[in-house]
Formats: C-alpha cells, sequence, structure tokens
C-alpha cells in the first residue's frame, strides 16, 4: 500500500522555525515552507510523503486530538490549557520558559494567606488547576488576552499567572515571580489512532529526534 500522508501541525512563530531547524537536522525538509512570503498554508514533501501546516498555537492540540494532524508542535503552556486528548511523545528542550504566579512582592501575603484574590491571565484552566487542585484556594480568574502584566499594575488583579522567560517584562514593570506553577518547553504531540496506524513511520522519526537532543 502506497503510505498514507503523515501530517504535522506546527504552532506559528518561533516555535514552528526551531522545529523545522530540528527536523531538516534529521533530514525532514520542507523547501516549499522556506519561501518566507508565501500565502500558501499548506506545504508537502512528497518524497517523504509528508505535509506540514502552521496554526495558532491554540489550535494545534485540536487539530491533532481529531486526527486533522497526525503530529504536532507546540508549548507545554497550550497543551495544559487545551486539555486535549493526545498523547505527548517528546520534549524538544526549546523554547524553555515558565509558568509562573507573579506580582508584586506585596501579594506573597495574600497567596499565604489564602486570602480571595483575583488573578488574571491568557491561561484561565492552567490558572483554575493550579489554585483550586493544587493550592486548594479559591480565587476569582480573569481572562485576559495580552500584556497580562499590566493587570496588577492598574488594579485589576492582585496577581497574574504567566508565561516568564528572561524576567525582563516583570523587573520593568516591578513585579516578581512569587510561585512556579510548571516549567514549559516545546513538545511533540501525536494523535491517539496515528500512533497505532503509523506507528512505524512516527517511531522512527521520534528516534531520531532524540539523537539530536
Ligand atoms: C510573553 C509573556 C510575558 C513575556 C515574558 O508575552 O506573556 O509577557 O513574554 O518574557 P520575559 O520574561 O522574557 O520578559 P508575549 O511577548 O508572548 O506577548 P503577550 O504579552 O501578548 O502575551
Amino acid at each position: 500500500m502506497k503510505d498514507r500522508y503523515i501530517t504535522v501541525a506546527l504552532a506559528k512563530g518561533r516555535l514552528a522555525k526551531k522545529a523545522m531547524e530540528m527536523f531538516e537536522k534529521i533530514g525532514v525538509t520542507c523547501r516549499e515552507m522556506e519561501d518566507e512570503k508565501t500565502r500558501k498554508l499548506i506545504f508537502v514533501n512528497e518524497d517523504l510523503k509528508m505535509r506540514f501546516f502552521l496554526a495558532k498555537a491554540n489550535d494545534v492540540p485540536t487539530y491533532v486530538e481529531y486526527g486533522a494532524a497526525d503530529i504536532g508542535i507546540v508549548g507545554k503552556d497550550t497543551i495544559m490549557e487545551e486539555g486535549r486528548s493526545l498523547y505527548e511523545v517528546i520534549d524538544l528542550k526549546f523554547g524553555k520558559c515558565r509558568m509562573c504566579v507573579c506580582g508584586p512582592a506585596s501579594a506573597r501575603e495574600l497567596l499565604q494567606n489564602h486570602t480571595q484574590i483575583r488573578v488574571a491571565t491568557k491561561y484561565p484552566n492552567i490558572a483554575k488547576d493550579y489554585f483550586y487542585n493544587r493550592k486548594h484556594q479559591t480565587v476569582e480568574i480573569i481572562k485576559l488576552n495580552g500584556s497580562i502584566e499590566l493587570a496588577p499594575i492598574v488594579g485589576l488583579s492582585e496577581v497574574i499567572v504567566d508565561i516568564v522567560e528572561t524576567g525582563s517584562t516583570l523587573r520593568e514593570n516591578g513585579l516578581e515571580v512569587l510561585e512556579e506553577v510548571a516549567p514549559l518547553s516545546a513538545r511533540m504531540v501525536v494523535n491517539r489512532v496515528s500512533m497505532k496506524m503509523e506507528n512505524a513511520r512516527i517511531s522512527r522519526l521520534i528516534r531520531d529526534l532524540k539523537t539530536i537532543l
């Protein structure tokens, strides 16, 4: 039987670029994708019978869960937030950062005393899980879509749950890390059915990637 295409969904941006560099090292290339001006949405390597597409990070787990993509490359933050049913198979070790509870130093006390505070975040599910299930602290979660650090500065919330990479956004805004929720990095995820049906090809890909990590 002729091989079917293995489809890979990549989270748009830096992550996709890094992932394609990794794939290239193991001989999985996609020339079509290198043209930065293209408006094409899907890129094919006919020899390898592989297809690649770029999607908004939050949509990658959705494509993979439904099997529209066999494989996804996406941040652990998105995997945790989306809570989809899929296999997380490799930590790709790039895009390393941390999900943290941050705020002004004065908020430390509010966390210790389990005061009912407001938490602003782009990641309501991660924040809910952390405060309710791990800390057993009742809080009010406020969903924002960006520049989360603004929230405690203008008085929308006492703390935030957000990604910290270098820590410079926090520093420049008089905020600090108060608690660590989880370490993050790019991961490869696989659809549950694809893992069985395409086991040979996907296992080989995983094995090859592991040799360059
Ligand atoms: C992310 C994150 C922090 C910042 C952390 O924001 O939400 O704001 O990067 O990086 P640092 O610790 O190196 O300063 P991003 O730039 O992705 O944009 P956003 O504000 O729209 O979330």
